[in-house]
């Protein structure tokens, strides 16, 4: 720890935070995000940028033109220089910065930065690799006004993943013109390759399809929109917006110059409603149907047994594909209900007609999924083009070219690549970034739920160990999800979307040897300032307290650590009260050895941060060793067992670290409490998210023991299976017994190993969420 405080406080130092003299000339840092995976500083003097600099491109070269303009800007952004830009080789680099292919590089992506006494070269292996060595040097510039050096440097640079992508749901909220313009701006900066459009669904379908007008004149429109999550009561606010052919095009042309490519997706057979309302014979009942003004999953899809259906989906791939050049269009596939399908008489027509079966590893509809799929697939390809489908198409059997996009967790991705198909990662575990960024969710706007922060997204690593050197080759990518059902305008999108954006980006490009979370913090306020210069809403939690527990049995206290982003001054107090620059300032790790409530708050000249706040509750199991005689869920390990008695209480999001699972099997844990200590009563809590699977115990029980060996049950009690009225939230559950002394403790947890009939996953095993047990 400490010497990466040090790292951090030289590179802040040496960069962003210097305290320049006026009239002293900035420098540049090639520190940038995403981090380039070769930079090699070169001794000598540096190249200084001023006015005089011309951007130079290949005469002829329409994109290197471009891109000179677009560094041309860049360099204005950063220093206010206006620099010409002109044709021109190497040959006339003295002085100036000149952009060419021709690099030899595998990766076609790839570029070299080279920075001499004389000038700047940016050699790609093609014009897109010249232009994210152009998002390079845009990054490395220092914010100043007028010249800036450049230390000598030669970067060799190439991205890991050839899909680097970001999605945005348009259908939810609509989005305009201007404002996806400036989302795929962001994505520029962040050195991204796809936006993924998501251009249908549910609640409006948003491109015109010129055969079916009715799409976009009665299917863009939702008369009203339901209040807070599904509430049942709705605004009487009209929402509407598309995107004509024309539009689009003008946006496929925005982002081709910023080599971005634009795939749609018309999502199918489910998320329907838009389209089913424009046009009911599509559906199985025939409706009617309103665009829906609730969020969820829609029994109502399209029908799988009508011809006319599979002429709408040509019809409209038809159109998509003369808008989108696109090599992939993503046709959906994602939570499709089968409902309708297996009481429409169309569908099991259908069904009998194509000989399909249900066997144990698929239902005959699902099935039936497959067959649209690959009717649309085959419709595609036959266009020279691909399909990417959502992880739900792996059910039923893949389309025979398809691309798996795995969003329930990496499962899908997994599978994909092992039946030799490409497959994109966005679990929502990591990477969709509607989910919360704070766990403080009473002091963010409203979001769909989960836990995202940043560091999660950082850490997220897309080659599953799981997987062989052969079968990762088809990981060609990741991607961040935003789904905008909470998000009512751009201004959200941007906070949304930022800084998480800068973790997303080294995961899609830097190496991942280099990987180093602290050290990317210690880069992003470098990049924050360009949020800054260009206006971006961006989320300020990196900028708190960052705050870490552990709890440490040898010692018998839980240590705290706490950093600032920038090395600034953090103070805190340990009483409660508010912490302010004269409360004690943090120099070391803090032992806690009680119960307290510790607030910390970093101080700059610019005002204080805000106040980071937990209660630590410390009773005789705390900061104990403590053992696990059966496994804790491994999706929901997080810091392993000693969350259970750090002291430290979780929310009621079971998803921020606070919460350990156990599925299928039973917690059984052993307390050592190191030494005879007299005990008269227990208790746990446990999180109820009844809708993600997540139910309460069935049992609690607590056991004794001196030797660790053989143990007494001292109490223990059942608890009713849930009903479905019973609330979500946190659950206590408590234990008291005649006091006993006792240096071993065994807790054991039953989670509920069949869900009721009332719930969608009836018969299925839940997960049981537990923090901290408390004896005493
Ligand atoms: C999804 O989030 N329904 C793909
Ligand atoms: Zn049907």
């Amino acid at each position: 720890m400490i010497s990466i405080h040090r790292l951090l406080k030289t590179t802040l130092l040496a960069g962003l935070f210097t305290a320049c003299a006026s009239g002293t000339v900035q420098r540049a840092d090639y520190q940038v995000i995403p981090l380039p995976q070769q930079v090699a500083g070169v001794q000598g003097a540096d190249f200084r940028l001023d006015k005089n600099a011309k951007i130079l491109y290949p005469e002829n070269n329409e994109a290197l033109k471009r891109n000179a303009e677009f560094l041309a800007e860049y360099v204005g952004q950063m220093t206010g220089l206006r620099l010409q830009t002109a044709p021109g080789t190497g040959t006339d680099a003295r002085g100036n910065i000149v952009l060419a292919t021709g690099l030899a590089a595998e990766n076609p992506e790839a570029y070299r930065l080279q920075v001499t006494a004389d000038g700047v070269t940016i050699t790609g292996a093609s014009e897109a690799g010249v232009f994210y060595g152009i998002q390079t040097l845009r990054k490395a510039l220092p914010v100043t006004d007028g010249a800036a050096l450049l230390p000598q440097v030669e970067i060799n640079d190439w991205p890991r993943f050839g899909y680097r992508g970001a999605h945005l749901d348009v259908s939810r909220h609509f989005i305009g013109v201007d404002s996806v313009k400036r989302f795929i701006d962001m994505l520029a900066l962040h050195n991204m390759n796809r936006f993924h459009w998501h251009l249908t669904d549910d609640q409006g379908w948003r491109i015109e399809i010129r055969k079916h007008p009715r799409l976009t004149e009665v299917g863009s429109v939702r008369k009203a929109t339901v209040v807070g999550h599904n509430t049942g009561v709705y605004d009487s606010v009209p929402h509407s917006g598309f995107y004509t052919q024309d539009e689009a095009r003008e946006i496929v042309a925005y982002a081709a110059e910023r080599h971005i490519t634009v795939i749609p997706e018309i999502d199918l057979p489910g998320h329907m409603l838009a389209a089913l309302t424009a046009y009911p014979q599509l559906g199985c009942t025939g409706g009617p149907y309103e665009v829906w003004g609730q969020w969820g999953v829609a029994d109502d899809v399209l029908c799988a047994g009508n011809d006319s259906t599979l002429r709408f989906i040509e019809d409209v791939l038809a159109e998509v594909v003369e808008i989108f050049p696109s090599e992939y269009i993503h046709v959906g596939g994602d939570e499709c209900p089968k409902v309708r399908w297996k009481a429409c008489p169309k569908c099991q027509a259908r069904i009998k007609a194509l000989g399909i079966k249900g066997d144990t590893k698929h239902t005959a509809e699902e099935y039936l999924q497959s067959f649209v799929i690959n009717h649309a697939e085959k419709f595609l390809n036959a266009r020279g083009r691909q399909i990417i489908g959502w992880d739900e198409t792996l059910e039923g059997g893949l389309a025979p070219n398809a691309t798996v996009m795995s969003w329930r967790g990496v499962e899908g991705g997994i599978e994909a690549a092992r039946q030799g198909h490409q497959a994109i990662m966005t679990p929502t575990t990591y990477l969709y970034f509607d989910y919360y960024q704070s766990k403080d969710v009473d002091r963010e706007p409203m979001a769909i739920g989960g836990y995202v922060p940043v560091e999660m997204v950082y850490n997220y690593e897309p080659v599953s160990p799981a997987l062989s050197p052969e079968e990762a080759k088809y990981i060609i990518g990741v991607q961040a999800n935003l789904w905008t059902e909470y998000i009512p305008n751009f201004r959200q999108v941007e906070y949304m979307e930022l800084p998480r954006m800068a973790a997303l980006a080294e995961i899609q490009w830097s190496d991942p040897t280099q990987k180093n979370y602290e050290l990317f913090l210690a880069r992003l306020p470098k990049l924050v300032r360009i949020y800054d210069l260009l206006g971006y809403n961006y989320a300020t939690h990196v900028f708190d307290v960052n705050v870490s527990f552990l709890p440490n049995p040898a010692e018998g206290v839980l240590d705290v650590a706490m950093f600032a982003i920038d090395s600034a001054d953090i103070h805190y107090t340990l009483d409660g009260s508010e912490p302010t620059a004269s409360s004690p300032k943090y120099t070391d790790t803090l032992k806690i050895d009680r119960p307290g409530t510790l607030k910390a708050v970093v101080i700059r000249p610019t005002g204080a941060s805000r106040v980071f706040t937990e209660e630590i509750a410390f009773n005789k199991a705390s900061v104990k060793p403590i053992t696990m005689l059966q496994p804790i869920n491994k999706q929901y390990e997080y810091a392993g067992a000693g969350t259970l008695v750090d002291g430290l209480r979780g929310n009621g999001n079971y998803k921020t670290g606070r919460w350990i699972a156990f599925w299928k099997n039973d917690m059984e844990a052993v307390i050592d409490l190191l030494q005879p200590t007299e005990i008269s009563r227990a208790q746990i809590e446990t999180c109820v998210v009844k809708g993600d699977w997540v139910f309460d115990a069935r049992y609690f029980g607590v056991e004794v023991s001196d030797d660790g060996v053989t143990y007494r049950k001292v109490a223990e009690a059942e608890y009713p299976a849930l009903g479905q009225k019973d609330r979500d939230g946190i659950y206590e559950h408590e234990l008291t017994f005649d006091p006993v002394t006792t240096r071993y403790v065994k807790i054991v947890v039953k989670p509920e190993h069949s869900m009721p009939e009332w719930h969608p996953g009836k018969n299925s095993p839940a997960f049981v969420f537990i923090d901290e047990i408390s004896l005493n």
